[in-house]
C-alpha cells in the first residue's frame, strides 16, 4: 500500500527527484514520509565512513521540502500507511541499522517481527521504531557482518515471514538490492540512470522501459544496469523490459480541482474508445468464456460489483450463467474449480492482494485465468492466461471510477459477443457513451450538486435496486460511504420488506434506481413502500415519477443505463465529499491498491 521511489544516475539533485517521485505516488494515500540518500562527498559517520541522511516527517509532502538533505545521486524515499506502530517521525521509512550505513524502506508486514526483534535486542541492537520495518535494516546489519552485503539482503528476506517487498542500501556500494513477494516493486531503466518504484505511473516523467519483479526475485540495481536472480535458486533472470503505453499528460489534474472529477468527466471517451477499438478482443474472451465448463467473474470492492453486474449481463444478453464472486471469499469456496474451469478477474491495479490470491488459488486447482486489468505488467496481467488491458489510463483518484467503468464497458462488449452480436454491443456503449456525456453537462450537475447540499448532514442512506441496478447500488453506496463518511446502505430493492423497512423514518433519503427495464415498476413499488415510512425518495430514471421527492434523470441506453447509474453514484459522492470538505481524491484508510491481506 506504501509509495517507493528509488534513484541511482548521475543527477546531483537525488533528494528532490525522490521527492518528487513521491509526490506522483501521494495518490495511493499515506500518513507519513521520508527521504534517505547517501552524500555525494565525503561525510564522517560513527565508523569513519560515509552515513545515509534522512528527512522523515509525518502528514503530507504539501510544501515541505528536502533542501537540507546533501547533494546526491543515490537514495530512496517511501509513503507510509501505518501498520505496526503509530504515526510518527521515527515509525515513518526509511528506517536505520545501529551505524546508520545501511537503510531500508518496506512495503508489507513481517508477520514473524516479535520474535525476530527479540532476538536482536539480545544481540545488542538498538531500535528507534515500533515498526516491524526496522527489524530487516538490524536482521541485514547482523547478516551482513559474515556475508556481501546483497547475500545478507537474500538471507534477511528468506527469514521474513509475510509478503514483503524491501529495498536495501549500504554506504559501501550505490547499489540497490530489491527483494519482494506479494506487494509490487518496478524497475525503470533510463540513460545512464535506473530506477525503482512500487507503481509504473511514478516513472512515466523518466522513462516508459520498465520490468516488473516476480515474486522470490531479487534485483541488484545500479546506475548502469540491473541483475535480477532468483532468491530460491540463485539463479540468474534474463530481463526483458516492456514499454509502458500511457502518456505522462495523462496522469496531470489540468483544470480540474481533483482527480477524481477530471476521471468521471474522462468516462463518456473511454466508453467510446472501447467501443470502437476492443470488439476483437472481446470476441477473443467470449470465446474463452463459451469453451470454459463454468466461469466465474471476481474482485473486490468496486471491481467485485462490475463482477456481480456481469452475472446478470451474461444471463440477460447471452443466456450463459457466469458465476461472480467477492475475490476475498472465492479462496474458501473454489475447491469445485477443475482444468475446464475459467476465472476472470476484474482489477485497475491488478495488484489487489485478495484478488491475486483468488487467482492463484484457482491456479492451483488447474483453472484457467483472464483478466480485464487496466496496469500493463502488473502481478495480474502477467499471471493471467488471457488478458485485456482497459485502457482507461492512469487513475490516480483513489476511488475506482473510469476504470470501473472500463471493466463494465468490457464486459456489455463480451456478452453481446457471446450472444454473437458485437456490433449490438458496440452501439449499446455508444448509447451509454452519449447518455453519461449529458449527464456531465452543467444542468444536470448542478442538479446532483444541488442533491449533495440537501443530504451532507443527513448520517444515513439507503440506495435501492433490482437487475443491474442493484450492483449499481452496491456501487452508489460504496461510493457515497468512502468518500463522504456518510453510512449509506445498498439494498436488492425486493429485500426491503425482509427487514431493513424498519430503519426508514421520515426523511430518510432513500435513492432508487428506476431505469427503463423490466425492473421499473417493481423498483418504484420499492420507492413507494420506503415513502410510506416516510422515506426522501431520489429517483434515478429517464423519466420522473410521482413517488419522487427528487429526480435525477438519465437518458435510457438500454443494457447500458448501467453505466450513467453508476455515474450518478459517483457524482454524488463526489459533491457531498467536496461540500463536507474533504479530500474525495484521498478517502481516509483506503489505499490505492489495497497489497494487504
Ligand atoms: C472503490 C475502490 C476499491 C477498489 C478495490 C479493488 O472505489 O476503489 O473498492 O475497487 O480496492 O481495486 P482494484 O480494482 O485495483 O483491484
Amino acid at each position: 500500500m506504501c509509495g517507493i521511489f528509488a534513484y541511482a544516475g548521475n543527477r546531483s539533485d537525488a533528494s528532490q527527484l525522490i521527492l518528487h517521485g513521491l509526490k506522483l505516488l501521494e495518490y495511493r494515500g499515506y500518513d507519513s514520509w521520508g527521504v534517505a540518500v547517501i552524500p555525494r562527498g565525503k561525510g564522517e559517520g560513527k565508523r569513519g565512513k560515509n552515513e545515509i541522511v534522512v528527512k522523515k516527517r509525518i502528514g503530507k509532502i504539501g510544501d515541505a521540502n528536502v533542501n537540507e538533505l546533501p547533494s546526491s545521486s543515490f537514495g530512496f524515499g517511501h509513503t507510509r500507511w501505518a501498520t505496526h506502530g503509530g504515526v510518527t517521525n521515527v515509525n515513518a521509512h526509511p528506517h536505520l541499522d545501529c551505524f546508520n550505513t545501511i537503510a531500508v524502506i518496506h512495503n508489507g508486514i513481517v508477520e514473524n517481527y516479535e520474535q525476530l526483534k527479540k532476538n536482536l535486542i539480545k544481540n545488542g541492537h538498538k531500535f528507534q521504531s515500533e515498526t516491524d520495518s526496522e527489524i530487516i535494516a538490524h536482521l541485514i546489519e547482523e547478516y551482513s557482518k559474515n556475508i556481501p552485503f546483497p547475500k545478507a539482503v537474500q538471507k534477511t528476506f528468506n527469514s521474513l515471514e509475510g509478503l514483503n517487498a524491501i529495498i536495501a542500501i549500504n554506504t559501501k556500494e550505490e547499489q540497490f538490492c530489491a527483494v519482494k513477494n506479494g506487494s509490487p516493486l518496478v524497475i525503470g531503466f533510463g540513460k545512464n540512470e535506473n530506477f525503482l518504484a512500487s507503481d509504473a505511473a511514478a516513472l512515466l516523467p523518466y522513462t516508459k522501459q520498465v520490468y516488473f519483479l516476480e515474486d522470490n526475485q531479487m534485483a541488484i540495481v545500479n546506475k548502469d544496469k540491473a541483475d535480477v536472480f532468483d532468491v530460491a535458486t540463485n539463479r540468474s533472470v534474463l530481463i526483458k523490459p516492456i514499454t509502458l503505453e500511457w502518456d505522462i499528460k495523462q496522469s496531470h489534474k489540468g483544470n480540474y480541482p481533483y482527480f477524481m472529477l477530471k476521471e468521471i468527466h474522462e468516462q463518456p471517451d473511454i466508453i467510446l474508445e472501447i467501443a470502437n477499438s476492443r470488439l476483437n478482443e472481446a470476441m477473443k474472451m467470449a470465446e474463452v468464456i463459451k469453451k470454459s465448463h463454468g466461469a466465474y467473474l471476481v474482485g473486490c470492492g468496486s471491481a467485485a460489483y462490475v463482477a456481480n453486474s456481469g452475472v446478470y449481463l451474461f444471463s440477460k444478453v447471452a443466456k450463459r450463467h457466469v458465476n461472480f464472486a467477492v475475490a476475498s471469499e472465492f479462496s474458501y469456496h473454489l475447491d469445485f474449480l477443475n482444468d475446464k474451469s475459467l476465472v476472470i478477474a476484474l482489477s485497475q491495479s491488478g495488484e489487489t492482494m485478495d484478488t491475486l490470491e483468488a487467482v492463484k488459488r484457482a491456479k492451483v486447482k488447474g483453472a484457467k485465468i483472464g483478466a480485464i486489468v487496466n496496469v500493463l505488467g502488473s502481478t495480474l496481467y502477467r499471471i493471467a492466461d488471457y488478458k485485456l488491458l482497459i485502457g482507461a489510463g492512469p487513475e490516480k483518484g483513489v476511488a475506482s471510477t473510469k476504470a470501473l467503468i472500463g471493466k463494465l464497458s468490457h464486459l456489455i462488449l463480451i456478452a453481446y459477443s457471446l450472444a454473437g452480436k458485437g456490433n449490438q454491443g458496440k452501439e449499446v456503449l455508444i448509447k451509454a457513451a452519449a447518455s453519461s456525456k449529458k449527464l456531465l453537462q452543467s444542468t444536470n450537475i448542478n442538479n446532483i450538486k444541488k442533491l449533495a447540499k440537501l443530504l451532507k448532514t443527513k448520517s444515513h442512506m439507503f440506495v435501492i435496486g433490482r437487475g443491474l441496478s442493484y450492483p449499481t447500488s452496491l456501487e452508489t453506496a460504496l461510493k457515497i460511504k468512502e468518500i463522504s463518511y456518510i453510512h449509506a446502505e445498498g439494498l436488492a430493492a425486493g429485500e426491503l420488506k425482509h427487514g431493513p423497512l424498519a430503519l426508514i423514518e421520515k426523511g430518510t433519503p432513500c435513492i432508487v434506481f428506476a431505469p427503463q427495464d423490466e425492473t421499473h415498476g417493481a423498483n418504484l413499488a420499492g420507492a413507494m413502500e420506503m415513502k410510506a415510512r416516510g422515506g426522501y425518495i431520489i429517483g434515478i430514471s429517464n423519466k420522473s415519477h410521482e413517488v419522487f421527492d427528487y429526480y435525477i434523470q438519465v437518458n435510457d441506453a438500454l443494457e447500458g443505463t448501467i453505466i450513467p447509474n453508476i455515474i450518478v453514484g459517483q457524482l454524488l459522492g463526489y459533491y457531498l465529499s467536496v461540500e463536507k470538505d474533504l479530500d474525495p481524491d484521498k478517502p481516509r484508510n483506503l489505499a490505492k491498491s489495497v497489497t494487504v491481506k
